[in-house]
């Protein structure tokens, strides 16, 4: 039985008012009062000792693989209708899988039970992947003739095996697989037993299509898709952005574009990974260079220009992957957009009459924008994005009528203590964005607007000449597209993180180092294809790593963390999929999941809930180097 405290749901609410207006209130009424309406859960068996799966590097023999997951709300697909799952892929991503991507062509199914091609009710996609051994997190994307249409990262997986699998709603490319294509996944991957490192990931891709049904007919989806992609037949197909030209891709859109939105996928890698903790460049010499902090500010944008102008701006939520900042924190429950990153729109309708100019060729870019000089980041950001476009029935003219982009409002400030024992950072930004034009459609006249209102703050503080660091950063702000009246695209969101981070053992012989995160993801996404979606997800992690002092590599030799998630999403379908769940030490403590889409993404089975003390933790041999 579990007993819901009052205090809970005004705590929440509490928190809520405090936020600058988004979303509204009235977005996340149904997430937080369905949060609070938790139907009674049975009592929780616990895993007897031959079901307990074991830790990594030990050497108890049983062989369960721990289910490991991020928390995601299932697509929705039609009841009592026809649909039928096809395999799309099967690979091992091993030895000599970087920049190796596997790839497939892709046909459209024909069988009868799948629906006509093109007029599905919904398609989801199955990513399930097994690896067993050790292994770093890596990062995937999958591509279907070229656009990528999923970026996932891997679990760091157990001696014993670890399996997980995410289901993502594939409705909105329609018409990507209404066409014979290719399908391309990249997850490169390092096999290299000197490293210690031995895991390959066994990935299946499947696809599941639905017939439409009375209940639930084909939904709106774009009439055509183009790549923003770098297109090789080979390669990974997204943009390695390290410099402020960002990536260039020449489009020509159809006269009858009468709508066109741009999807941004966007990741932080390597110097880049962790964005969010980057230091200002003018307090980067304030420690001795040993703790290794990184440059360049916290504060990145991602922009979308069409032919060199501004558009409009991804200020992303921070992924955090398995092995960041302390990976015993994200094993088995990851952090919010582990395996399903989330994606971003921009409404370029504005610019059709424009991108419908003749006489030259037109281009998108997409830039990341940071706080180096110019304004530089380091190396590197992944980046893609795919340009949607709704068809009408004759040409669209018209023109632009305003083009308000200010520029940046951004603020670095922050000092010392004497002596530099201390260092206390804030960034602030703003940006406020109106586009709009007036067009000329199969439809008559209608004036199209896009507007941002975004900001956003950092602040850290360092001690221990920079070995601890606690930055805590807030993202909020509203997107919006309107075609006359009619809303087509709103975006609100809160993206709150707060990152304590320890390091001052890091160095010593047996030292380690840990952390304590809280990290949420607040959002109400009217998507210009598909329903409105809201979704509000909680989590606190906190872990320690233990290391040993081999040379060169040092190996973690044990470790604690211990992850929860509240999680809440409601749609504009009236489903809703509400989920607490509590990972402690590489074991499942709880996981409670209810909602009218619980049956679609059911809590883990009993048989691997350890109860509350967690799992056993991670351990392994201690290895000596230099004696
Ligand atoms: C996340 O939301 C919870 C509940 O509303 C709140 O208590 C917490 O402070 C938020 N976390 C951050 C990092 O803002
Ligand atoms: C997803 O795919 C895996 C591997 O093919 C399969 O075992 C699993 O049952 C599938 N899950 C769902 C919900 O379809
Ligand atoms: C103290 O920090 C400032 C930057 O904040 C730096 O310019 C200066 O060199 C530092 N002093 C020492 C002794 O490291
Ligand atoms: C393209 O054509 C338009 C209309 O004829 C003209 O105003 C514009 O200057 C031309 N642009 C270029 C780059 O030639
Ligand atoms: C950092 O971690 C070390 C080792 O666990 C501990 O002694 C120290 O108190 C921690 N510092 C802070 C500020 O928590
Ligand atoms: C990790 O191992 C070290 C060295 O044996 C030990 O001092 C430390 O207490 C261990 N920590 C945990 C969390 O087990």
């Amino acid at each position: 039985m579990i007993v819901i405290k009052a205090g809970i749901l005004a705590l929440i609410w509490a928190a809520f008012l405090l936020v600058n207006g988004q979303p509204s209130p009235e977005e996340l009424a149904p997430l937080l009062a369905g949060l609070f309406d938790r139907p009674t859960q049975e009592a929780s068996g616990t895993a007897t000792d031959l079901q307990k799966r074991v830790p990594l590097m030990t050497d108890d023999p049983t062989v369960a693989p721990l289910i490991d997951l991020q928390v995601f709300a299932p697509p929705v697909v039609p009841k009592g209708g026809t649909s039928c799952t096809v395999k799309l892929l099967e690979h091992s991503f091993g030895v000599d899988s970087f920049n190796k991507p596997a790839i497939v062509s892709y046909l459209p199914p024909v069988s009868p039970q799948c629906g006509k091609v093109g007029e599905w009710a919904a398609i989801s996609l199955n990513l399930s992947v097994f690896s067993i051994g050790t292994q770093y997190d890596r990062l995937g994307a999958i591509y279907l003739s070229h656009t990528e249409i999923w970026r996932t990262s891997s679990a760091e997986p157990t001696k014993t095996g670890t399996i997980w699998t995410t289901i993502k709603d594939m409705t909105k490319y329609t018409p990507l697989f209404a066409k014979p294509g290719d399908l391309m996944m990249d997850f490169g991957n390092i096999v290299d037993t000197s490293l210690l490192l031995d895991a390959a990931f066994d990935v299946t891709i499947t696809a599941t299509f639905y017939a439409p049904t009375k209940a639930f007919p084909t939904p709106d989806a774009p009439d055509l898709i183009i790549p923003l992609s770098n297109l090789s037949p080979t390669l990974p197909n997204f943009f390695t952005v390290d410099n402020d030209a960002g990536a260039t891709t020449v489009i020509d859109i159809p006269d009858t574009a009468e709508e066109a939105y741009v999807e941004i996928i966007c990741s932080g890698n390597s110097a880049e990974e962790f964005w969010y903790l980057n230091t200002p460049d003018e307090f980067i010499d304030t420690f001795p260079p040993d703790a290794g902090l990184i440059g360049k500010g916290p504060f990145r944008e991602v922009q979308v220009l069409v032919d060199r102008q501004l558009a409009g701006v991804v200020w992303p939520h921070a992924v955090i992957y398995t092995g960041g900042i302390t990976p015993s924190n994200w094993r088995p429950l990851t952090s919010f957009g582990a395996y399903d990153q989330p994606t971003y729109w921009i409404s370029i309708t504005p610019f059709i009459p424009q991108l419908l100019t003749a006489n030259r060729s037109h281009t998108i870019t997409l830039r990341v924008q940071g706080q180096g000089s110019n304004p530089s980041i380091n190396s590197n950001w992944f980046v893609s994005g795919s340009v949607h476009i709704r068809k009408g029935k004759g040409k669209v003219t018209g023109k632009l009528t305003k083009h308000e982009v200010g520029p940046l409002e951004i603020k670095t400030t922050g000092g010392a203590t004497a002596g530099n024992k201390t260092l206390h950072t804030r960034v602030t930004a703003k940006r406020k964005l109106v586009v709009e034009a007036e067009l000329k459609t199969s439809h008559g006249r209608q004036t199209v607007t896009f507007t941002q209102d975004l900001e956003y703050t950092n602040e850290a503080d360092y001690e221990d000449e920079g070995w601890i660091q606690r930055g805590a950063q807030s993202t909020i702000g509203t997107t919006e597209a309107r075609h006359g009246v009619r809303l087509v695209l709103r975006d609100a969101f809160s993206y709150p993180l707060a990152v304590f981070s320890n390091y001052s053992l890091f160095t010593q012989e047996l030292g380690g180092y840990g952390s304590d995160i809280h990290q949420n993801h607040t959002r109400a996404l009217q998507p210009p294809f598909g329903f409105q979606r809201s979704i509000h997800s909680v989590q606190h992690a906190k872990g320690q790593i233990g290391m040993d002092d081999w040379p060169g590599l040092r190996h973690a030799i044990n470790g604690t963390g211990e992850t929860t998630q509240l999680f809440a999403y409601s749609d504009g379908r009236g489903e809703t999929y509400f989920r607490d769940v509590a990972a402690m030490n590489d074991g499942w403590v709880k996981d409670e999941v209810w909602g009218t889409l619980k049956d679609a993404n059911p809590p883990v089975p009993r048989s691997q809930i350890f109860g509350p003390g967690g799992g056993p933790g991670f351990r392994r041999m201690v290895a000596r180097g230099r004696r």
